[in-house]
């Protein structure tokens, strides 16, 4: 059996305490580990002891890990292993030659680059890199496949092609139109709150690209305004694609959803707040917003947060009901419940 860990070394009072017994237990912990050394089922099955009605072994197993000195080290961030690519490079994606300008931004597991393509246009790269074993993420090809399968909207960032670099398989690079204003933290941290017009004019444009997304059985789940680009002062694209789900991924068994098409609008709302504010509304605000009666409600709570000049109360009346609107049902494409549900015995398809 694995050897998990090695409590020997922790002092007596610091065993104590995971172990419910006194500092003097020292006699206790010899007799359970006469090796001095404790094994996570060991571990678990002593905390049995204190629970004889549950079942502790999960949270045993998280005490555990707190001290284990043995327990496998995270893996290190793959933008820490596989090095950027530099400026002035030329390469090859799906058959089109590009050359890098610059980096924009990267994360643990993605770059973003700004690229040059053979005809002159400035398109940006997206670059991911694998999910370290042992970690959750979306492949890239995942990403890919949105992307393919929602393009052509007008208030969508135009995808260009993708494929894997050559050079190197570890890394999948995607294409897309470039946003020249960047997304929409870039324009309030450089021009500060947006136009009250021009503000509801790219909320009405992310709410279309979330309708245009639904159609697809798909959410989007991360409308935020770093996923919201600006083309022009009149133009923003919802954008990322790499945290949303297929509704088909849910099992129709499990009635509640966490996840779903109203997030996604109630977070557009959330969005608008932010641009017509110029920062993101508090917790507390949006808590409050929840909770309106009255447009009375609403001139209160935007005068409250000191917003009263910003935005009439009647117009955040009305939004109270695109934040609040939730369902708790799980959105289930027909055809999957026929097909899924019916195999399993929980449906008659008729
Ligand atoms: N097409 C684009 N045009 C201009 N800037 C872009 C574009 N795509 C990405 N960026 C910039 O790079 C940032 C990260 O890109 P993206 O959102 O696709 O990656 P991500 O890993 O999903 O990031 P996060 O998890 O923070 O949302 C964006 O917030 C934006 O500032
Ligand atoms: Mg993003």
């Amino acid at each position: 059996m694995t050897c998990f860990g090695n409590i020997g070394r922790l002092p007596v009072a610091e065993y104590a305490l995971t172990h419910q017994v006194s500092p003097g237990g020292r006699d206790d912990f010899v007799r359970d580990c006469p090796t001095g050394e404790l094994k996570l089922d060991e571990f678990q099955n002593i905390y049995k002891q204190f629970f004889p009605t549950g079942d502790p072994s999960k949270f045993a197993s998280f005490v555990f890990n707190v001290f284990d000195d043995n327990r496998m080290p995270l893996p290190p961030a793959p933008t820490s292993v596989v090095p950027r690519l530099p400026d002035g490079l030329h390469l090859t994606v799906a058959g089109l030659d590009v050359t890098i300008e610059r980096m924009v931004t990267h994360g643990s597991r993605m770059r973003i680059y700004v690229v040059e393509a053979v005809d002159g246009r400035e398109l940006v790269m997206k670059e991911l890199l694998p999910v370290p074993r042992g970690r959750k993420g979306r492949t890239a090809d995942w990403e890919r496949d949105a992307h393919e399968e929602i393009d052509g909207h007008p208030a969508i960032v135009k995808y260009i092609t993708s494929g894997i670099y050559r050079e190197d398989h570890r890394r999948f690079m995607i294409l897309m139109e470039y946003a020249p204003y960047g997304d929409l933290r870039n324009i309030i941290a450089k021009y500060g709150r947006v136009n009250y017009f021009t503000a509801w004019q790219f909320f009405g444009q992310i709410v279309a690209a979330l309708g245009h997304i639904h159609s697809f059985d798909r959410v989007h789940r991360g409308v935020h305004p770093r996923n919201v680009f600006v083309f022009s002062e009149g133009v923003c694209k919802l954008g990322d694609f790499g945290n949303g789900a297929e509704r088909k991924d849910f099992h129709p068994c499990e009635q509640r959803i966490q996840v779903s098409q109203s997030n996604d609008v109630r977070d557009a709302v959330t969005t608008l707040l932010y641009m017509v504010f110029g920062q993101m509304p508090s917790y507390v605000f949006l808590e409050d917003l929840k909770q309106l009666k009255t447009v009375g409600d609403a001139s209160k709570l935007l005068h409250q947060h000191g917003y009263a000049d910003l935005m009439p109360a009647s117009d955040l009346f009305m939004l109270k009901d695109h934040y609040d609107v939730r369902t708790d049902r799980r959105p289930i494409p027909v055809g999957y419940v026929r097909h899924y549900v019916a195999r399993d015995g929980f449906y008659e398809a008729d």
